[in-house]
């Protein structure tokens, strides 16, 4: 083979390494953080559809032990996130992330809080406009 063609050979294995992959609205190039995560399959699906979650952090409101017994199918999809190299970060509330000693050193181009559910309140209902702003 000549050198020219195996320069280009490796040229186009590097460009499809590279390559940008889409999911929806969301691409591996862009730095996701995850939010409410309950038992961490969305960010597991998205970690492994782009190959790689270097650029993701996932985040849950409860602490590693709460979540075992809350989600107990998180282990598996922990192990996939932390394979895929995301940072995985327990006992994140929405409400004081801007103080977090990791997340506020941080910047994101995309943050998915998926179905937000901060729990029921005494005599309403989900559908109550009290509740719906
Ligand atoms: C309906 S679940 C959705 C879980 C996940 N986002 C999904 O799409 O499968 C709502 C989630 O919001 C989280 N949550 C509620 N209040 C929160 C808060 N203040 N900060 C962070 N997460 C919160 C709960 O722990 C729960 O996992």
């Amino acid at each position: 083979m000549s050198s020219s063609r195996r320069r280009r050979r490796r040229r186009s294995r590097r460009s499809r390494k590279e390559r940008v992959r889409w999911i929806q609205h969301y691409n591996n190039g862009q730095k996701i953080l995850l939010v409410g995560e309950g038992d961490f399959s969305f960010s597991a699906c998205l970690a492994t559809a782009f190959r790689s979650a270097v650029n993701m952090v996932a985040t849950s409101l409860h602490s590693q032990e709460l979540l075992r017994v809350k989600h107990w199918t998180s282990e598996a999809e922990l192990q996939t996130l932390e394979r895929l190299g995301c940072l995985i970060l327990h006992e994140v509330d929405v409400y004081g992330m801007g103080y977090h000693p990791t997340l506020s050193r941080m910047k994101f181009d995309v943050v998915i809080f998926n179905f937000p559910h901060a729990g029921h309140f005494y005599g309403f209902c989900e559908g109550d406009e009290e509740l719906i702003e």
